[in-house]
């Protein structure tokens, strides 16, 4: 993609703003943690990957505005700011897997007797893996999924895995950059994913820009292309995998699921490793966010139903193990059963 989704300058992190796209190109620019936690809580900057990366930075930031030697009370803010970043949102577990990996850092006793700014540039070091790791790791996965895709595949995608969700190439789009890339004369059907219509404003977006060829449609058109035979395959993201092979994805991903299991479609999920929860058995255990009524009830701020009418509006829904043919990671394709699979990434 042409634009950065994501990256820091200055010790500011500018983000893509994602609620304006593809009306608007803006930069969003958040200069402490309280920005960031705002930025993602608000999607400014949303998707897995991507979120996990945002908060990895906000926490450099804390680090930078509290940490004073030898002081316990810097500590305590600095516990305080990672519990704001991990409850921007509950369900996608990079969030947590990156402020991990930076409190590590901090924490690290070896590091206690240096001075503020050697802990700073260790945490900044850190950022910076977790930003590149992200793009290489979407290229490896890209090129396995590729093996998956044939010539000439038609590929259903829900919502936004690509270059948007992640620091760049994306997930479930990247295996379609790559296959794109490699001339299978793919074509793509985009769901528009309601509520906030990622599929229509950031995946058309980016199919454009990349001139794969795409068609967008409304959610529910979905099951009678499948019917038709019209799809291949279908590809998505994820935003948290439990150990038994549960996906926790956009709210839609499990009735794509459900008709693509009746219709014998090949069902395949793309995903790093870091979105895989080795704590949890099944699904079950994933919390899922639920958000604001107004994305129901209003389009970018257009209302289109009337006052007082109750909404109910999960972000996420739950696709069992059993309704997936594979997972696509960066160390390699998994195939059910996948607790197995799973079992020996660890
Ligand atoms: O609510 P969002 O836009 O953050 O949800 C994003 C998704 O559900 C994506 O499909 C998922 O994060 C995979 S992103 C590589």
């Amino acid at each position: 993609m042409k634009h950065k989704t994501l990256y820091f300058e200055d010790d500011v992190l500018k983000m893509i703003d994602q609620r304006i796209l593809p009306l608007e190109i803006k930069h969003y620019e958040a200069k402490d943690y309280q920005e960031v936690c705002e930025a993602i809580k608000k999607m400014v900057v949303r998707g897995a990957p991507a979120i996990g990366a945002a908060a990895s930075f906000g926490y450099y930031l804390a680090v930078k505005e509290f940490y004073k030697a030898d002081d316990q009370d810097s500590i305590k803010k600095i516990d305080r700011a990672k519990k704001d970043l991990l409850n921007t949102r509950p369900t996608a577990v990079n969030l947590s897997w990156s402020v991990k990996r930076m409190e590590k850092v901090f924490k690290n006793e070896n590091n206690i007797s240096l001075s503020k700014k050697l802990i700073l540039d260790l945490l900044y070091k850190e950022v910076k893996n977790i930003f590149n790791e992200d793009i290489k790791t979407n290229k490896k996965l890209a090129e396995y999924g590729n093996k998956l895709i044939e010539k000439n595949d038609v590929i259903l995608t829900h919502c936004n895995a690509g270059a948007l969700a992640t620091v760049g190439y994306g997930t479930a789009l990247g295996v379609i950059r790559k296959a794109n890339q490699n001339n299978k004369n793919i074509e793509v059907f985009i769901d528009e994913t309601r509520p906030r219509l990622q599929g229509a404003s950031l995946t058309a977006f980016e199919m454009l820009e990349e001139e794969i060829p795409a068609t967008l449609i409304v959610d529910s058109t979905a099951a009678t292309l499948i019917k038709n035979q019209k799809i291949d395959k279908i590809i998505v993201g994820a935003d948290r995998i439990a150990s038994n092979g549960d996906v926790a994805n956009k709210i839609g991903t499990f009735m794509l699921s459900v008709i693509a299991k009746v219709y014998e479609v090949p069902f395949l999920v793309a995903a790093p490793v870091s979105t895989i929860d080795f704590d949890i058995s099944n699904g079950n255990e994933i919390e899922v966010e639920n958000r604001n009524k107004d994305e129901v009830t209003e389009i970018r701020s257009v209302r289109i139903a009337p006052e007082g009418i109750k909404v109910y509006n999960p972000a996420f829904d739950l696709t069992p193990a059993e309704n997936i043919t594979a997972i696509i990671t960066e160390k390699g394709i998994l195939k059910p059963p996948f607790k197995e699979c799973i079992k020996n990434l660890t």
